[in-house]
């Protein structure tokens, strides 16, 4: 009896062990199918993202870390879908502005090999051809232009040129400027704007004949006038006093419009390259004593006098003689001009590298230091009634600025107003 209730306890438990074992299991079973089903979601969605279906949705509310996981992924895919549209956002406007420039522009790596060119760029060059890929010098035929090219390639440096090209017999001039692409430690391409300055260059031109014209066409009455009235004074033909001074007032004035004309033919020779600087080594005390005996009356009757400065040996420059006269007069006259009492000194040195130091030096009116930048500019002048009175014009000073630049030479200021001025230029 004893055995069989026994018997009946061990079928008991082990049944209920089988029943607890069995549910485990289930719960197991379906515990990892849902696992097995979330993951699976996430996989298609991916896979879904891959193909670019960017619209649909990881939806799965689920507190385990697969759920976490989930949302991890949705959200680096939220931030990688923003970063991308900003992106593209970023790319459309620089194709606007690109598309819209009116410079052409011109992207290289290293090696010369085009990354990117602008509309602006083919239509200007005549480029009918995608140019991306292809080395400059295949796309580019125009010589002078790839030797700018080729210069910012070897120097890596911004440079600032002007070309004139012809493209299909049209002449055209081009402003272009080139720009190194740097990385923290490293160069990668250059970035070139092409500017069309056409237009500008034959406004310039138009600007610069016309003054030469006009001033072809007022000499020649000028000159009549000023003979007529010479030949008037000169013949006693006159018979008041009145007429003596008016046809002196028509000499003196014909003669100073005659000084505005030729100083404003020589400024429109120099800028059209009308007067080429033709160099010869000679002693500058020549150039000097030929300045001196011109303006030396001039001084002298105004009570100035006339100093020369010059070193024991010879101070040789290798320069356009006439030009360096014209130089030292228009310097010399504003010496003169601009100085009531005391001396105007003309000289020279020989400085540290063989270069000569020529200067004007006077104890004149002085300029004031916020004039010094100004002066050289056409018609500039600090008191302008008083240097009118004077003869003046204001060219002078323009004049010695174009011949002093051509000759490569520096020009220097030095005033101490009301006590004096010193004009040093710097001949190498
Ligand atoms: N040595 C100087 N002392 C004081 N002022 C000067 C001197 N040199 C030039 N300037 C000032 O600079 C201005 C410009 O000089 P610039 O020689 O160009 O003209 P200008 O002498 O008045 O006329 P122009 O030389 O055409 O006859 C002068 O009007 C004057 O105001
Ligand atoms: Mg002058």
């Amino acid at each position: 009896m004893k055995k069989s209730s026994e018997m009946n306890m061990t079928n008991e438990t082990f049944l209920l062990l089988f029943l607890i074992s069995f549910v485990i299991i289930l719960f197991l079973l379906f515990y990892i199918n849902k696992r097995h089903i979330l993951i699976k979601t996430i996989l298609e969605f991916m896979q879904d993202y891959k193909r670019g279906n960017m619209g649909s949705l990881l939806m799965i509310k689920d507190e385990s870390i697969i759920g976490e996981l989930a949302m991890s992924i949705v959200k680096v895919l939220e931030k990688t879908e923003q970063q991308l549209f900003e992106a593209e956002e970023k790319t459309r406007m620089i194709e606007a502005t690109l598309r819209g420039m009116s410079d052409g522009l011109l992207v290289t790596d290293i090696k010369g090999t085009i990354i990117l060119a602008n509309q602006t760029l083919k239509r200007l060059l005549g480029i009918n051809i995608t140019p991306e890929g292809k080395d400059i010098i295949e796309i580019i035929r125009d010589r002078a232009l790839v030797e700018i090219f080729r210069k910012a390639m070897d120097t890596w440096e911004i440079l600032t040129e002007e070309v004139s090209i012809s493209i299909n017999e049209k002449v055209m001039y081009l402003l272009v400027t080139a720009v190194p692409m740097y990385r923290p430690t490293s160069i990668t391409g250059i970035v070139f704007t092409i500017q069309d300055i056409t237009r500008l260059k034959r406004l310039e031109e138009v600007r610069k004949d016309f003054v030469v014209n006009v001033s072809h066409e007022i000499k020649t009455p000028l000159t009549a006038i000023r003979a007529s009235a010479e030949t008037l004074i000169d013949s006693n033909l006159y018979n008041d006093e009145l007429s003596f001074k008016f046809l002196n007032m028509i000499k003196s004035h014909s003669e100073r419009l005659n000084t505005l004309v030729e100083d404003l033919l020589v400024l429109s020779r120099i800028e059209l390259g009308d007067m080429p600087i033709e160099k010869n080594r000679f002693n500058i005390e020549d150039a000097i004593d030929t300045v001196i005996l011109t303006l030396k009356e001039k001084a002298n009757s105004k009570g100035l006098s006339v100093k020369k400065e010059l070193p024991g040996e010879p101070v040789i420059i290798n320069a356009d003689k006439d030009k360096v006269i014209q130089i030292l007069l228009n310097l010399f006259d504003n010496g003169i001009k601009f100085t009531e009492k005391g001396y105007v000194k003309i000289g020279a040195e020989n400085k540290a590298k063989g270069v000569k130091r020529l200067f004007v030096e006077d104890t004149g009116i002085g300029i004031p230091k916020s004039h010094l930048d100004r002066l050289g500019e056409r018609f500039y002048r600090v008191d302008r009634a008083r240097s009118r009175e004077l003869g003046g014009t204001g060219l002078g000073l323009a004049i010695v600025k174009h011949l002093v630049s051509a000759h490569s030479w520096q020009m220097t200021i030095e005033s101490d107003y009301g006590k004096g001025t010193i004009v040093s230029i710097y001949a190498n």
